[in-house]
């Protein structure tokens, strides 16, 4: 089946360029051709969804999300949810993405692997939501911020990433991998919204860190680490995890090591919004908040300095702390803190998909790549927040959304 997609305009997130009266050729469920419309020649009996005034891109990737959280359950509120309960909850959710222009997340963190669950529905056809990359339970330091610290200790209440010591840490990373996790991620700090953690802490030791990266690595997966605080950013980085999240408290030193070993930051600029608006009402802890006070304009700032370093980044949003759906919201905030729009859609195709070594398959509008496309209205070039309302999407070739048509 062949397919065919007009629009006035295409973004090359390959070579940071606007194309001109675009041409797109879906073939089954892959990208056939892709160019200015002189350049691409099609089927005469092919189905053509003219656009017009539509600016073309691959489809969007958030390197951070969490699926089964609910935006308006934090604190001793998210206890109440048995894991089926959640479970469904990330039925609704992975649709809501998908419609906002997310074609594929990487899901960092989930009980009961709720997130593995979720990804074979989606992937046997079963209910709708993007390509995902699965951690299962996040792994993490006893009490740390991957730990459940709400309750006292006669309710034995412990997270079933966590995980002490080298060989450990390598059993837990063998688990995850053998109930279905693409991508390892842990705790390297305190966080915000866990209780009794220091964001500025570090959490397990360099060592303990070398072990679950090199037997990650060994099996061919990916590494993702939480760090807010500065000594946890560099060790983590040292140990050689493939991405930090957060990045808060971002030193010159930390600038510099990620150059140096080549290290993703996805960093989650948009979410402090939501939780200094709409934190309370949904039950986030008050220690939280005021952690949050300092968090929020401390990693804005590292963000601006990140990028002037020119370190790699990718868009990662955190979704679940605030509601899935608003993921586009953070590019606007990417600009407003250094980016130019072309990076800021850079950061969310081409720079995910080369960190989940899929640039072959995804991130971009190219022959022989999936058929993963959103459009929207305008120009996103002119106006960054033309994003947050995406009116055509496109996973594995099949049109989910339009409002053209
Ligand atoms: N899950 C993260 C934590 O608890 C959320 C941090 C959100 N704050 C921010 N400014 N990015 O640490």
């Amino acid at each position: 089946k062949t397919t065919v997609l007009t629009a006035d305009r295409m973004i090359d997130v390959d070579n940071g360029t606007l194309v001109n009266n675009a041409v797109v050729v879906i073939t089954d469920n892959v990208i056939s051709q892709a160019g200015p419309k002189d350049a691409v020649n099609y089927p005469a009996d092919a189905e053509v969804i003219k656009l017009g005034n539509y600016t073309l891109m691959p489809g969007f990737m958030d390197m951070h999300v969490h699926l089964t959280s609910d935006a308006t359950k934090h604190g001793y509120k998210q206890l109440a949810d048995s894991l089926p309960r959640m479970t469904l909850t990330g039925v609704k959710h992975a649709k809501a993405t998908l419609m906002a222009g997310f074609t594929t997340v990487r899901n960092v963190g989930a009980p009961g692997f709720a997130d593995v669950a979720l990804r074979d529905a989606i992937n046997d056809g079963d209910i709708a939501g993007p390509r995902m990359f699965v951690s299962g339970p996040s792994l993490g330091v006893t009490g740390g911020h991957c730990d459940n610290n709400l309750l006292p200790f006669e309710f034995h209440a412990v997270s079933e990433g966590v995980a002490d010591g080298p060989w450990a840490v390598r059993e837990a990373v063998r688990r995850n991998i053998k109930y279905g996790a693409t991508v390892i991620k842990f705790c390297g700090t305190g966080g915000v919204l866990s209780k009794g953690t220091k964001v500025g802490v570090q959490q397990y030791t360099l060592e303990e860190m070398q072990a679950l990266v090199d037997e990650a690595h060994m099996r061919g997966l990916t590494v993702a680490t939480h760090a807010h605080g500065t000594q946890g950013i560099k060790t983590a980085i040292k140990a050689g995890v493939d991405s930090v999240e957060h990045v808060s408290l971002l030193d010159d030193e930390g600038i510099e090591l990620a150059l140096q070993h080549g290290t993703y930051f996805s960093m989650d600029i948009y979410v402090t919004e939501y939780i200094l608006g709409e934190g309370e009402a949904a039950g986030i802890l008050e220690e939280s908040l005021n952690k949050e006070r300092i968090v929020g304009k401390r990693q804005r700032e590292s963000f601006k300095k990140a990028v002037e370093a020119g370190v790699k980044i990718v868009f990662g949003t955190d979704a679940g702390v605030y509601p899935h759906g608003d993921n586009g919201k953070q590019f606007a905030r990417m600009v407003e803190f250094g980016m130019t729009p072309m990076q800021a859609i850079q950061a969310a195709t081409i720079q995910p998909a080369t960190l989940l070594k899929q640039q072959d398959n995804l991130g971009s509008i190219k022959a022989g790549k999936m058929a993963d496309i959103v459009g929207v209205q305008g120009n996103p070039l002119d106006d960054i927040s033309l994003l947050e309302n995406v009116g055509l999407v496109v996973k594995d070739g099949h049109i989910v959304k339009s409002v053209a048509m």
